[in-house]
């Protein structure tokens, strides 16, 4: 089989890195029957300010008509508002219908607390449908939200939600250790206080998961997303897959990206039907660019995740278990996990181990 992927490095360090998965997907093991082919994309701040758009027209159709997925560095965006400026990332999820976004958070399993949780969050709907008006009245100015909930959504992310932890409890079983003995659903909402709209997302999000692909297989919890943030970071062993309508699931999962050592690490995709997006979650991190420092593992922790999405298992784990060798062994580290080790360096060590 041979993929199609489009790279979209972006900005800063985005340009170390997304090279570094580029040659991760060409160092699989041929024994894979995985083949690749790459085309380069623009996006991000350097593309604004060159061409007037941050996200191109050629990008967008790119990525519809040829690819199968693609790897997103990272983009800088001003700090201010910047006329005719808008992220791409957030473009290309609505243009791509990329209805999740999936963030696995993850350490060693010899680290002191080990954790291992992916979340799962809806990415379409929620207070970000960004239906804001305001009005004056007597006693001043009242803003109002819509925040919309469907059970189209809620029922669909849920359903990834519990694919997602049945395809990680194979992962495992193909080697990749980990601390969790089966796959468990928890669901994120608020419905003792919104009891139409997160009363919703609770109730079609536990329809959907005791659909008969996940009943008896798949555990369902469910949590109040206050209670859910105190035992994140109290416990957060407890945890293998959330799932949480888009405001929670964007809190939380920056949250639980800051229990791990470094944004260095942390991985994410945009999925969608048929297509997915590997991208780290951190910045552009203009800070350390051009050093050749940046660690690349949450890019290649993207790749492997993107594979996932695409129907790569067996590839997806042999990339897992290269990067946890790297991490395990710890010799090769990046400066940001207390190394002195380049982004090459962390690389080849990382393509040894494939
Ligand atoms: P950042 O994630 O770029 O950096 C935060 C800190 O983490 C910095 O000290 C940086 O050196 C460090 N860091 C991040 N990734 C690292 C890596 N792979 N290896 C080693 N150290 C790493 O966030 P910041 O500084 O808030 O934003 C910088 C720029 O990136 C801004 O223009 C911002 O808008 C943009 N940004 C873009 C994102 C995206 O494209 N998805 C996400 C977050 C920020
Ligand atoms: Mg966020």
């Amino acid at each position: 089989r041979t993929l199609k992927i489009g790279l979209i490095p972006g900005d800063g360090i985005g340009k170390e890195v997304i090279p570094a998965g580029r040659r991760l997907l060409e160092a699989l093991p041929a024994s894979l029957g995985l083949k690749f082919e790459f085309v380069d994309l623009k996006a991000g701040w350097e593309t604004f300010e060159q061409q007037g758009v941050a996200l191109p027209e050629e990008t967008v159709s790119v990525l519809k008509s040829d690819c199968d997925g693609a790897l997103f560095g990272a983009v800088s965006s001003p700090t201010t508002a910047v006329k005719g400026y808008s992220s791409p990332i957030v473009a290309l999820r609505k243009k791509l219908d990329l209805y999740a976004n999936v963030r696995p958070v993850k350490t060693v399993v010899s680290a002191p607390k080990p954790i291992d949780m992916v979340i799962v969050r809806e990415n379409t709907e929620d207070l970000y449908v960004k239906e804001e008006t305001t009005r004056d009245t007597p006693e001043g100015k009242v803003a109002e939200a819509i925040k919309r909930i469907s059970q189209r959504a809620s029922s669909r992310i849920a359903t990834i939600a519990g694919e997602i932890a049945l395809r990680r409890q194979k992962i495992r079983a193909a080697g990749s250790p980990s601390i969790h003995q089966g796959p468990l659903v928890t669901i994120t909402h608020k419905s003792n206080v919104l009891s139409q709209t997160d009363g919703l997302f609770r109730s079609t999000a536990r329809e959907a998961l005791a659909a008969p692909a996940f009943a008896g297989r798949v555990a369902v919890e469910e949590q109040i997303v206050d209670s859910m943030v105190y035992k994140l970071f109290r416990q957060p062993e407890a945890y293998d897959v959330i799932v949480a309508p888009n405001l929670y699931g964007d809190i939380l999962s920056d949250g639980a990206a800051a229990l791990v050592g470094s944004l260095g690490l942390v991985p994410s995709a945009n999925v969608g039907e048929g297509f997915a997006i590997g991208e780290p979650c951190h910045g552009s991190a203009p800070d350390i660019q051009g050093q050749g420092i940046a660690n690349p593992i949450a890019t290649l922790r993207s790749a492997a995740l993107m594979l996932e999405f695409l129907n790569e298992e067996a590839a997806a784990a042999k990339i897992y278990a290269a990067v946890d060798g790297n991490l395990e062994d710890g010799k090769l580290l990046s400066p940001d996990l207390g190394g002195t080790a380049k982004t090459e360096e962390v690389v080849q060590d990382i393509l040894r181990r494939l």
